[in-house]
């Protein structure tokens, strides 16, 4: 199995099935195996050097009903809240001067903010911040809207696949999203010009080695700039309240294994690695992930914008939360840096 892994090292493309057998080949010894050269694949591109960006969740609105999300439209127990653009000009401030260079606007489907909305507070976002990149996160759009947020000045776009095995999308979504459809949108944002970023659940119910398999050839075909993967998280008043959440060691072991893909790759450990275990973003580092995302949104919303329990951080301020990950990041010899944090070349 180590010789799949120093072919992906090598560049080498895998077939789906190899891709399968590594991902169900899973031990201890692989992942450190897999973690070693990821990390010092990681090390030769980015150095030691930890990119941050300040995310913003500006509206826990969503007309969606994703079976795992805690904001889904069917959740009458969310309390709903959006952010003013105001509010959202006042997280920028205060995260520009804690040293984020980057902030990333992220909300459920909330049609309140329409694209002239959204284009005003891009082009305000931009005017206040040039020297700053703009992350929009704010779901499935028209390629004419992505079109006019990106010439408003928006620099990059996320939006996870969840999964790139069609039936199992469908076990995770309503019936009125479809894969075909999300991924349409991914090929729209890279075609415009967006830094794109996909990525998806760890042990989501019904994920299994083929539709992880999946997506690394989704990811391989796709070619993003950034690939967000973080645990699934069972939030109680969703459908999957009861299911199992995903785990630590699969978490870090995709980790490397992306990494190991795709070289240059924008790698965040999440803040759902970081709920599961309490030094979860530490450990995403030292398996191959090179960003984190800490929060910036007011105290008094953090506690809504609830996609799944437990979240760490949610009676944090801001600076708390930059202060802690600069000590977590040290202790592990790595270090925030103030900078934009784009995707430098592939070494490999
Ligand atoms: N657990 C973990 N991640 C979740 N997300 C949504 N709900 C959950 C959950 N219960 C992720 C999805 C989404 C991103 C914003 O958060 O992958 O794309
Ligand atoms: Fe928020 Fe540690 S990152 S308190």
């Amino acid at each position: 199995m180590k010789r799949l892994i120093d072919m992906v090292a090598a560049g080498e493309s895998l077939t789906e099935n190899q891709w399968e057998e590594l991902i169900a080949g899973q031990t201890e010894e692989l992942s450190a195996y897999a973690a070693e050269r990821a990390k010092n694949l990681r090390e030769q591109i980015y150095g030691k050097q930890v990119f941050t960006r300040g995310l913003i969740e500006f509206t826990n609105y969503c007309k969606n009903d994703c079976l795992y999300c805690g904001i889904r439209r069917s959740n009458g127990n969310a309390n709903r809240y959006r952010l003013t653009e105001e509010q959202i000009l006042d997280c920028c401030r205060q995260g520009y001067e804690l040293g984020f260079r980057t902030f990333v606007l992220q909300g459920g489907e909330d049609g309140y903010y329409t694209d002239e909305r959204m284009v005003s507070i891009i082009r305000k976002i931009k005017e206040g911040y040039p020297e700053c990149a703009l992350t929009l996160s704010v779901g499935e759009k028209e390629k004419e809207s992505y079109q006019r947020f990106f010439e408003a000045g928006a620099d990059r776009y996320l939006l996870r696949h969840e999964t790139a095995e069609e039936a199992h999308y469908e076990t995770l979504h309503p019936k009125e999203l479809s894969l075909k459809h999300r991924m349409k949108c991914l090929w729209d944002l890279k075609e415009i010009g967006y830094q794109v970023g996909c990525g998806f659940m760890v042990g989501s119910p019904g994920q299994t080695a083929k539709t992880l398999a999946k997506d690394m050839k989704f990811i391989e075909a796709l070619q993003p700039d950034m690939v967000g993967i973080g645990p699934f998280v069972p939030h109680h008043d969703t459908p999957f309240a009861k299911e199992k959440g995903g785990t630590v060691n699969q978490t870090l072991y995709l980790l490397s294994l992306l990494r190991l893909l795709k070289p240059n790759l924008l790698l965040p450990a999440t803040t759902a690695l970081g709920t599961i275990d309490p030094r979860g973003r530490e450990k995403g580092m030292l398996a191959g992930a090179n960003v984190v995302m800490p929060n910036l949104s007011p105290t008094n919303v953090r506690k809504k914008y609830e996609l799944y329990d437990n979240k760490i951080c949610t009676g944090d301020e801001a600076a708390e939360c930059r202060n802690c990950l600069n000590n977590r990041m040290q202790s592990i010899g790595y270090e925030l840096v103030v900078d934009r944090g784009d995707p430098q070349k592939d070494k490999r």
